[in-house]
C-alpha cells in the first residue's frame, strides 16, 4: 500500500511485518516468554475512557509542551531502541532528522547501530537529544561513555533498570545473529557478541546485573546531566528514586521484552501518582519529578490518557521503527504526523485547548487496576 494509505500507527505493522527481513521482524517484534506483557501494554489503554467537557473554544489547540525543561511539538518522544539498522540502512539516523522536522526529542540508544557521534552530528543546532544508558561492568567505560554524552550537549540520561539480564524473546532466539557487518552493531556491543541465540543476546552480555541504588550517587557526581531511571515497575522504586535526587522515571517494562507479565507503564503511573502525593505531598505533572510513560503507546488519544493521569509525556518505540522498515523517512515523517493530527481532532473532541487543559478528571480510570493494589 502506498503511504497515503496508512490511517494509523497500528498499520504500519502489518505491513512491516510483510515486507520486513524475518530476522529484523525477529528483533523489532519480539517480547519475553509467551508475550503477555507486549498485548498487556495496549489493553491496558482500553480499560481508561475519556470524560469530555463541551463548549470550549477549540477553534485553536496547542498541545505542544515541555519535557525536562526543554520544548516538544507533543507530549512525546521517540524511545530508545536498539540495532536500528536492522530495518533500514540509514537506521537511527532516519529519527533523528525526523525529530528535527516535527519538534520532537529522540533518546539515543546505547546499541544504537549508528555511532553516537553520527547521531549527534546529525542533528540540526539547537536539536535537543537524550541519551539512554546501559551500564557497563567496567565503570571506566561507562564513566567515559556519559561524560562524552554530556560533552556532546546531551540534555538527559536514561538509565536503563529493567534489563540486569536480557529477556527470552523466543521469536528473536529462533533467529541467529550473523551480522559481522557493519551495519547491525556499532562499537558499543561488538566487543562481547554471543551469535548462537538471537540478536538481543548476542549484543547485551557486558550489561552489568550488579547495578544497584548506591551506584545512583556516582552517577551524580561525573555528570551534572538530569537522571531518569528507565524501567521502573512499582510506586515504591518511584519513590527510592525521587528519594535519591532523580528528575524522573520511566514507567516501562521495556516493551514487553523483560519480565513477561510485568504490568502496563499507564497502570504503575496511576499507582505512582496516588502514593508520590500521599507520601511526599507531590502532584503531577511536576516539573522537578517527572513520570514518563512507554509501551504499548499507538494513539493519541493513548497519550492523552497518561498526560491526563500525570504523565509529563510518553515514549513510543515500535511504531517508528516499522514505520522506516516499511517506508524509510517518510514513514517516520508520516507517523509523525498522522499523530499531530490526532492530538488536533481528539484535544478538540475532549474540550482541552492546551495540553495543561487536559485534567485527571476527563478520564475514567477507575478499572484501570486488573488487581487490587493493597496500600500498606
Ligand atoms: C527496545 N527498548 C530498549 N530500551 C532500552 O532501554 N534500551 C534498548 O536498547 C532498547 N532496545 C529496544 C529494541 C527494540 C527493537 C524495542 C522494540 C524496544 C525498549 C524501548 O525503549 C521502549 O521501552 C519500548 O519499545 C516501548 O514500547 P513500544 O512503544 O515499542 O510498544
Amino acid at each position: 500500500p502506498s503511504l497515503s494509505e496508512i490511517l494509523n500507527l497500528h498499520d504500519f505493522e502489518s505491513i512491516a511485518k510483510a515486507v520486513m527481513p524475518v530476522k529484523a521482524w525477529a528483533y523489532y517484534s519480539s517480547a519475553a516468554d509467551d508475550e503477555i506483557t507486549i498485548r498487556e501494554n495496549h489493553a491496558a489503554y482500553h480499560r481508561i475512557w475519556f470524560r469530555p467537557r463541551i463548549l470550549r473554544d477549540v477553534t485553536n489547540v496547542d498541545f505542544s509542551s515541555t519535557i525536562l525543561g526543554h520544548r516538544t511539538s507533543m507530549p512525546i518522544y521517540i524511545t530508545a531502541t536498539a540495532l536500528g539498522k536492522l530495518g533500514h540502512p540509514d537506521g537511527e539516523l532516519i529519527l533523528t532528522r525526523a525529530a528535527a522536522q516535527h519538534g520532537v526529542i529522540q533518546m539515543i540508544p546505547t546499541l544504537a547501530s549508528c555511532s553516537f557521534d553520527e547521531l549527534v552530528d546529525g542533528a540540526r543546532p539547537g536539536q535537543v537529544q537524550f541519551f539512554q544508558l546501559y551500564v557497563n561492568k567496567d565503570r571506566g567505560i561507562t564513566k567515559r561513555i556519559v561524560q562524552h554524552a554530556e560533552s556532546r550537549g546531551i540534555k538527559g540520561l536514561f538509565i536503563t533498570v529493567d534489563a540486569p539480564q536480557l529477556g527470552r524473546r523466543e521469536k528473536d532466539m529462533r533467529q541467529k545473529f550473523e551480522a559481522e557487518d557493519p551495519a547491525e552493531v556499532s562499537k558499543a556491543g561488538k566487543d562481547l557478541v554471543d551469535r548462537s541465540q538471537g540478536a538481543a543476546r548476542a549484543i547485551s552480555s557486558f550489561i552489568d546485573p550488579g547495578l544497584n541504588w548506591a551506584d545512583l550517587q556516582w552517577f551524580k557526581s561525573i555528570t551534572k546531566m538530569p537522571l531518569i531511571l528507565k524501567g521502573v515497575q512499582c510506586w515504591e522504586d518511584a519513590l527510592e528514586a525521587y528519594d535519591q535526587g532523580m528528575a524522573g522515571v520511566v514507567l516501562s517494562n521495556h516493551g514487553g521484552r523483560q519480565l513477561d507479565f510485568s504490568r502496563s507503564g499507564v497502570e504503575i503511573l496511576a499507582e505512582c501518582v496516588e502514593h508520590l502525593k500521599e507520601k511526599r505531598g507531590l502532584s503531577f505533572p511536576n516539573e522537578k519529578f517527572q513520570l514518563f510513560v512507554d509501551g504499548g503507546v499507538r494513539r493519541a488519544t493513548d497519550v492523552l490518557k497518561a498526560v491526563a493521569l500525570g504523565a509529563t509525556a510518553v515514549g513510543i518505540g515500535r511504531p517508528f521503527l516499522y514505520a522506516y522498515s516499511a517506508y524509510g523517512p517518510e514513514g517516520v515523517d508520516r507517523a509523525l504526523q498522522i499523530l499531530h493530527d490526532e492530538f488536533e481532532m481528539n484535544m478538540r473532541l475532549l474540550g482541552a485547548p492546551t495540553i495543561k487543559d487536559v485534567l485527571p478528571e476527563m478520564v475514567d480510570a477507575s478499572n484501570l487496576r486488573s488487581h487490587i493494589v493493597a496500600v500498606p
